[in-house]
């Protein structure tokens, strides 16, 4: 549908159209989205987008229009649309499945079998149930930590730290062994990385643009998810003959309405909490703390009152915003900002945009370990908030927990790099000098 707001190209922006700039990997990369939704949230907050190689959809960058339309369930849905995806990827994967996803995990459902699924294993995702993971978590905490003093002074924390961790909290939830992890690594950032070079797998042949699947791609995105069927469905056969204490055995034991829960939807459940559990916290970790090295005063202020860890991992959270957007479709006319949102129209929810929203939060761009931060979006809202947001907390709370009273001091040793992904994103490489204790 036209929008009669269309904006005028970015003055003195190299780069090309708004439109094209929103789902452009490189400038999640550089962080310059950041200007693009800065405009936006002021000149034009929900935003007809037409980029070129994509279906058009309705930009949300405000984050009271997040709230309302994610609040709103049953009239925005998700299976019609999860996640930005070129045309062409699009078709490719409706090719191969006949189906608009790759997978069918609980962000690409709607209720009823949405919340059917998610109720199987929400109480375990529960502060009290997580409770008895605390100690396991900050065993791990402490064998990264000591780690990472291992290597003497200086290191990549991505590469050494923050990619690992998650990955085996992730694994020793799952029942998953550690002669299993490089596996799953590999298949976590094929699936989230395929736009950049560094990250996705060897093999892939990326596009220049970094916007647009290649067949290539497409092929090895097809392998990655064929393995993973192969692999989860090795796991789903053992824990239905071999029930054990592990969440891999809640899985392939559920049922919904009295029966057994499908092979598909029990396989896509793994996935998602393998995939999402794993670089969403490994880049707020790292991010987090190279936001601390930026700012040495956040730094100490932390470490000098380890009170205040909890709210500076919300701040983390807020700061970093892995999870860049999700999408949902309409289901009838809705009216918004006074404009009408078509039945069939695709939004996308820049959660970024929510967390830097100038309405909500004071000097946005300002990191601050102490910041009244409760109002911040990264996990979502509503009925697909993220379920494993308390373990996340968890997990990034105990790091730190960790490191920051071992440490005497720490600094940029390089050049951080971002990945170049506009759903996923965060640090790839942030190389640090370090003094332990
Ligand atoms: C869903 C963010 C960590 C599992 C989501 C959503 C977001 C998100 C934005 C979609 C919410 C919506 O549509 O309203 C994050 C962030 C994380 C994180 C920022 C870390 C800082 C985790 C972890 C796990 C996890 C550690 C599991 C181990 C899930 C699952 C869903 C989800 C299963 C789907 C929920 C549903 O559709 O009902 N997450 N996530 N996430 N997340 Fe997370």
């Amino acid at each position: 549908m036209a929008d009669d707001g269309a904006l005028t190209p970015f003055p003195g922006f190299k780069r090309g159209r708004i439109d094209d700039e929103i789902v452009n990997p490189e400038l999640y990369a550089s962080e310059e989205i950041h200007d693009v939704y800065t405009r936006l949230r002021r000149e034009d907050p929900l935003h007809w987008t037409q980029p070129e190689g994509f279906r058009p959809f309705w930009s949300v960058t405000k984050q009271a229009d997040i709230l309302e339309i994610e609040r709103q369930h049953p009239i925005f849905i998700n299976s019609a649309r999860t996640y930005l995806s070129p045309i062409a990827g699009e078709e490719w994967i409706k090719s191969m499945t006949g189906d608009t996803h790759l997978f069918r995990t609980l962000v690409d459902l709607d209720d009823p079998i949405h919340m059917k699924l998610r109720a199987l294993t929400q109480g375990w995702f529960m502060p009290p149930n997580l409770r008895k993971l605390e100690e396991r978590i900050a065993g791990l905490a402490k064998e990264h930590v000591d780690h990472m003093q291992s290597l003497g002074s200086e290191c990549d924390f991505v590469k050494e730290v923050a990619l690992w961790y998650p990955l085996r909290v992730i694994n020793s939830i799952l029942g998953i062994p550690r002669s299993d992890e490089k596996f799953i690594m590999k298949m976590t950032q094929e699936i989230f990385g395929p736009g950049d070079p560094d990250v996705a797998a060897e093999s892939s042949n990326v596009s220049e643009d970094g916007a647009s699947m290649t067949s290539d791609q497409g092929v090895d995105l097809l392998q990655t998810a064929q393995e993973l069927f192969a692999y989860f469905g090795a796991i789903t056969a053992d824990r239905r003959a071999n029930p054990k204490d592990d969440l891999a055995s809640i899985i392939a034991n559920g049922k919904i309405d009295g029966a057994p829960i499908g092979e598909r939807e029990a396989m896509s459940y793994y996935i998602i909490v393998a995939t999402a559990g794993h670089d969403t916290t490994s880049s707020t970790a790292s991010g987090g703390l190279l936001q601390l090295m930026r700012q040495p005063d956040q730094l100490m202020k932390l470490k000098n009152d380890l009170s205040l860890l909890p709210n500076a991992v919300e701040e983390m959270i807020r700061w970093v915003t892995p999870v860049k957007h999700f999408m949902r479709t309409a289901t009838k006319d809705y009216d918004l900002r006074g404009k009408t949102i078509r039945k069939g129209d695709g939004l996308a929810l820049f959660y970024w945009s929510g967390n830097r929203d100038e309405e909500v939060f004071d000097q946005p761009f300002e990191f601050r370990v102490d910041r009244d931060v409760k109002k911040q979006v990264a996990f979502g809202h509503g009925v697909h908030l993220c379920l494993g947001m308390h373990l996340a907390r968890m997990e990034i709370r105990a790091l730190f927990a960790e490191l920051l009273p071992r440490l005497k001091s720490i600094e940029l040793a390089g050049e951080p790099k971002n990945t170049r992904a506009n759903f996923v994103s965060g640090l790839k490489s942030l190389p640090v000098r370090f003094e332990f204790t």
